[in-house]
């Protein structure tokens, strides 16, 4: 049994979540391959909804062994907090594994974060303020300390001694702010090692053995195609590649044990924090679709911007991601809408634009071309089969996947495991070529 991947194609917050949650029964193993507490995954479980940040959401199934893979950046403090919150409410945690590779994320990074946004007031990023960008430079500069730096308090401490004199210098000299103190943080990372010593391992390790006895490896990615660090809207983007291919860097497979990549997208476009967003409703519409999809951020609680679906990156997030199919979620949020539009093209100084342009300036001037749909009033919530939906939500639906070019198999019509549409078979690697 091979691997499988579970992307988003958008910024982020397209129901992942849901997709692994549908595919479980099958799964041995769930790896988390990129990002931090960034995430925030919602699995509404019958009656329970459950918000992580962190652990993998195959930590829901007994069966399933959750792992963070290298490519995660790891607030050690935020992973004992949601293993205990996880406890308290039933759920075991002893399966977790936790890579001896993944960086720390240490206070000073979270100190950074902030103070590196405050100081681009008028033109942060909008970051999540959970220290990822800084986690992830250290550990490009070579200065960032791993899981298993934690298990050795000699290792940690020369680590940090390095390391610390520059960050209080930069916190204190350019940022105004406190510096740490070296044996206060040795004591705290020490004491976070000591915890989590049984669950940090070489993550790559099993998952390779888990290839070979033949068990389905599911890889989770956290953020969107378009806040990738490379693909991305640069430099409104997160600090890690959520694109399939990171799943190989940081999840530990090869390309080619790869077999499915789920590409997860909404009917709408939403984003978290700063940069262009063509499509952007800032009307009745834009509240419609904040309101009834509940786009609050699970990790900040900010409100999401809202617009709708914006085709024009579309063949090139599936083509990057080599995405196998799609599943569409939040389909039931456009009903009573009385039009649904597509954004298919940008008019930029003039020019009618069919790709997205490298330069966010430019994104920044774009003007959506629309395609206009009839919208539909009827309640999607209870629909299970494509033939049952309206005839315009079928338009709707027929009109992504051309603009895709794979087939969208899943459709979501509501939050609960039940409220979902399989409309076609998922296609395998190959079953595409040509
Ligand atoms: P950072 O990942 O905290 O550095 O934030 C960089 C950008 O990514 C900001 O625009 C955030 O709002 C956005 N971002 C980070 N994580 C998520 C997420 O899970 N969903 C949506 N946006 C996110």
């Amino acid at each position: 049994m091979p691997a499988t991947i579970v992307v988003g194609l958008q910024w982020g917050d397209e129901g992942k979540g849901k997709t692994t949650d549908l595919l479980a029964e099958s799964v041995a193993v769930v790896v988390r391959y990129q990002g931090g507490d960034n995430a925030g995954h919602t699995i509404v479980l019958g009656e329970s909804v459950f918000k992580l940040h962190l652990v993998p959401s195959g930590v829901l199934y007994p069966h399933i062994t959750p792992v963070i893979g290298n490519g995660v950046v790891v607030n050690p403090q935020t992973l004992l907090d949601e293993m205990a919150m996880l406890e308290s409410r039933g759920v075991a945690t002893g399966r977790i594994r936790v890579s001896e590779a993944a960086h720390v994320i240490m206070p000073y990074h979270v100190a950074l974060d902030g103070a590196m946004e405050a100081r681009l007031a008028g033109d942060e990023i909008g970051t999540t303020h959970r220290g990822i960008g800084p986690a992830y430079a250290d550990r490009a500069w070579r200065v960032g300390l791993r899981m298993a730096d934690l298990l050795d308090p000699r290792v940690l401490r020369s680590k940090l001694e390095r390391v610390l004199p520059e960050k209080n210098a930069v916190l204190v000299q350019t940022h105004g702010l406190e510096p740490f103190d070296l044996d206060e943080l040795v004591d705290r990372a020490t004491d976070w090692g000591e915890r989590l010593r049984p669950y940090i391992v070489d993550t790559t390790g099993l998952v390779q053995a888990a290839l070979a006895q033949g068990r389905h490896v599911l890889l989770e990615g956290a953020q969107g195609t378009l806040l990738d660090l490379d693909h991305g809207t640069y430099p409104y983007v997160t600090s890690s590649n959520p694109v399939a291919g990171g799943a190989c860097t940081g999840g530990g497979v090869g390309p080619l044990q790869v077999d499915e990549v789920i590409g997860v997208m909404k009917a709408y476009s939403t984003r978290v924090g700063s940069g262009p967003f063509p499509t952007e409703l800032a009307d009745e519409t834009g509240r419609h679709l904040l309101e009834k999809g509940h786009e609050f951020g699970t990790t900040t609680g900010r409100r999401r911007r809202c617009g709708w679906f914006d085709a024009v990156p579309l063949r090139r997030v599936v083509a990057v991601n080599s995405a196998t199919s799609i599943m569409l979620n939040k389909l039931d949020i456009l009903s009573g809408l009385p039009q649904v539009r597509l954004c298919v093209a940008y008019r930029i100084d003039g020019n009618v634009v069919a790709d997205l342009p490298a330069s966010g300036d430019l994104l920044a001037r774009a003007e959506p071309v629309y395609e206009t749909f009839d919208g539909w009033e009827e309640d999607l919530g209870a629909v299970r089969r494509a033939g049952d939906l309206p005839i315009a939500a079928r338009r709707y639906v027929d009109a992504l996947e051309e603009l895709a070019g794979v087939p969208i198999s899943i459709v979501s019509v509501g939050a609960d495991r039940t409220a979902t549409i399989f409309r076609r078979e998922r296609p395998r690697r190959g079953a595409l070529a040509g």
